[in-house]
């Protein structure tokens, strides 16, 4: 085990562990919102740019996600600077999200809720221009919807359909402004899988996958 100190806390974690999972497991809240329960490091893609925390001798911010505990670190999740960047990471991720809360399946379980709640921020920062995608929704899967406008872009969806299926359905489609999560025409089979299984339903944080009901589409 790994000995360190966060916020003036003496916490325990595995060798490996990335710093993001070290605080979370000691109870410990950092903004997270791409990190998957038992990334390590090396796994993390560090996309949303969320989980800011400074350690003592490495200088600028880094993201905690990315970062392997070390015996003796000294880590901080609540400066000036953390909370700036992660404000101006939350600001970047609304600037995509169609803040529509009433209507989304996610509201009240919304991890944009729950980082703007706890940012102090609120979900009407949106200091920066907007960028909403047409259409609307996307209805090519066979059971599900997909709300480009509702999505951040975090990865979880399409990391966790690759690793329960080898055949993975979903994928980043499009660059730049005009990513979107895609479904890539499955054969029958696949199409199947899709049916049974709603780990990317269950791991969204911001309600872009929804199963479609019986009568939609
Ligand atoms: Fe670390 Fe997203 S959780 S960058």
């Amino acid at each position: 085990m790994i000995t360190l100190t966060v916020d003036d806390r003496t916490i325990q974690a595995p060798a490996g562990n990335s710093v993001l999972s070290a605080c979370l497991s000691a109870g410990i809240y950092i903004p997270h919102l791409c990190w998957l329960e038992g990334d390590t490091p090396a796994d993390a893609p560090a996309a949303c740019r969320l989980c800011f925390v400074e350690i003592d001798g490495l200088g600028e911010p880094l993201a905690a996600c990315a970062v392997t505990v070390e015996n003796g670190m000294t880590v901080h999740t609540a400066t000036e600077a953390v909370r700036s960047l992660q404000k101006t990471a939350l600001k970047l991720l609304l600037s995509v999200h169609r803040v529509e809360c009433k209507p989304c399946p996610a509201n009240r379980a919304c991890q944009l809720q729950t980082i703007a709640a706890f940012l102090g921020t609120g979900l009407g920062c949106k200091p920066f221009e907007r960028v909403l995608k047409e259409p609307e929704v996307d209805s090519r899967h066979p059971v599900l919807d997909y709300y480009p406008n509702r999505c951040v872009l975090c990865g979880i969806c399409v990391r966790i359909c690759r690793q329960q299926h080898p055949l993975s359905r979903l994928s980043f489609a499009g660059r730049g402004f005009d990513t979107v999560v895609g479904y890539f025409d499955a054969d029958p089979v696949v199409a199947a899988d899709c049916l049974s299984c709603r780990a990317c339903l269950d791991a969204c944080p911001t309600g872009a996958l929804v199963q479609r009901t019986e009568g939609d589409g």
